[in-house]
């Protein structure tokens, strides 16, 4: 609070404007936030010119840094020439290109102006496809904030069910009634006891939804078993299987599909594909496409006057081109260094830890492992989480305040093992 005096103010001030200051309960933190007045590269300035290397870079979406010189050019061009059409525009079919290219499960797409809209849009279309209503999530899996998918995620395991009987319970008010009837919760990475209750839903399911690696929950990744049990369950009841690739997307080329090898029928994606702007996309099968197109009924509805904004598509594909199969395996090495120095640091502190993550994501669990679903999360040491979080933040490090981040390519060794350095100052003073 010393440091961020400027911060405090601003807080105060939007606190009679916005509730709690902000309009994203993901980024809200105990006194209050920290508001940033720019970005450059690995570095966020804050309002009162305290610098902080980025490990969170946007929730995973700035993959390349801020303000990488091919992105900025190719938005500042495009707002030369327009900022939102009433039209089509050329860079809204290079960018589905690259991703149809790069996607397995991608034969079209459409796009969003958020992943929300993404996950609503695979969800409906799955219903549509099948006629049918209900769909299976992941306790704990968060897929944005439409009332579908508001069930079931940062909930109190002793309110929710046994393990293996997990009931959907609602994370916000102001949920239709019915809501909860539609979803059906399994656990991540339960083969048996998730399977067993997808057997028993099998004749409603419209859709299995989930996150080959669980982002908000903290840095999940799938076990392949449990991917292909889902694909094959799709397959033997006529249900369709979703990939939110939201925050995965960042994994690999093809995102987590291709890193695991299993295709989905239908993708939601966000974040990363534009560039920095307000984005989504859904995409998959053509036959579950078709159902978009207004030459033959448009069977589902689908408007949005920002969705493939000429700016955030240009911004899209200047983001694409930079992310080479060799850009994708500098960064996994660098976030294996990351993982392993935290690990390093956690033994010699004899401080139990579960270091999670694939790809360039990561997360930091303190307590006991192993680690396989919502509720193995829930049982670790979130109030140490919370004191090394803000410790990092004095430390001159930003994370998500559970401990989860995301590199990106303007990250080097020096920053990982400044990070390193950091973690175990704060860790030590937290146990001493
Ligand atoms: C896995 C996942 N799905 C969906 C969303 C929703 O995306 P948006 O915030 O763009 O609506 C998020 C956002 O963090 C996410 O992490």
């Amino acid at each position: 609070m010393e440091t961020t005096p400027q911060s405090r103010a601003i807080w105060e001030e939007a606190c009679r404007y916005l509730p709690d200051g902000d309009s994203r309960h993901s980024i809200f933190w105990n006194p209050y936030p920290i508001f940033t007045e720019s970005a450059r590269g690995a570095v966020v300035t804050d309002a009162d010119g305290v610098e902080r290397l980025d490990f969170i870079n946007t929730m995973t979406t700035m993959i390349l840094g801020h303000g990488p010189a091919p992105v900025l050019d190719a938005a500042r061009q495009q707002m030369e020439l327009g900022l939102a059409y009433n039209s089509p525009n050329r860079h809204q079919v290079a960018l589905a290109r690259l991703l149809c290219e790069r996607i397995p499960s991608f034969d079209q797409v459409r796009f969003t102006n958020s992943g929300t809209e993404a996950t609503l849009n695979t969800i409906r279309a799955a219903r549509a496809f099948t006629g049918r209503s209900k769909f299976a999530k992941v306790e704990g899996g968060y897929h944005g904030t439409h009332d579908a998918v508001l069930v079931s995620l940062r909930i109190d395991p002793s309110a929710a069910g046994a393990y293996d009987h997990p009931e959907p319970v609602a994370s916000s008010a102001g949920l239709a009634d019915g809501v909860l009837d539609q979803a059906v919760i399994v656990p991540y990475n339960d083969v048996e006891v998730a399977r067993r209750i997808l057997d028993e839903n099998r004749e409603d399911l419209a859709a299995v939804i989930v996150e080959p690696v669980m982002g908000s929950v903290g840095m999940l990744p799938a076990d392949p078993a449990y991917l292909t049990m889902l694909r094959d369950f799709a397959d033997d009841s006529g249900a369709l299987l979703i990939f939110d690739e939201v925050i995965s997307f960042r994994v690999a080329p093809g995102g987590a599909q291709e890193y695991y090898g299993v295709t989905p029928d239908m993708t939601a994606l966000g974040k990363i594909i534009g560039g920095g702007f307000p984005v989504g996309a859904f995409g998959g099968r053509s036959d579950i496409m078709a159902q978009y197109s207004p030459v033959n009924g448009a069977a589902i509805a689908h408007g949005g006057t920002f969705n493939a904004n000429p700016v955030t598509m240009a911004a899209g594909v200047a983001t694409l081109n930079e992310l080479t199969p060799t850009v994708y395996r500098r960064l996994a090495e660098l976030t294996e260094m990351l993982r392993q120095g935290i690990r390093q640091v956690c033994s010699e502190l004899e401080q139990p830890v579960v270091v999670t993550g694939a790809g360039s994501l990561f997360g930091i669990h303190f307590g006991h492992g192993p680690l396989n679903h919502y509720r193995d999360i829930a049982s670790t040491d979130k109030d140490l989480a919370g004191r090394v979080f803000i410790g990092m933040l004095n430390e001159g490090f930003l994370l998500a305040s559970n401990l989860v981040g995301a590199l990106s390519t303007s990250l080097g060794e020096v920053e990982v093992d400044a990070f390193v350095r950091g973690f175990r100052r704060v860790l030590q003073r937290q146990l001493d």
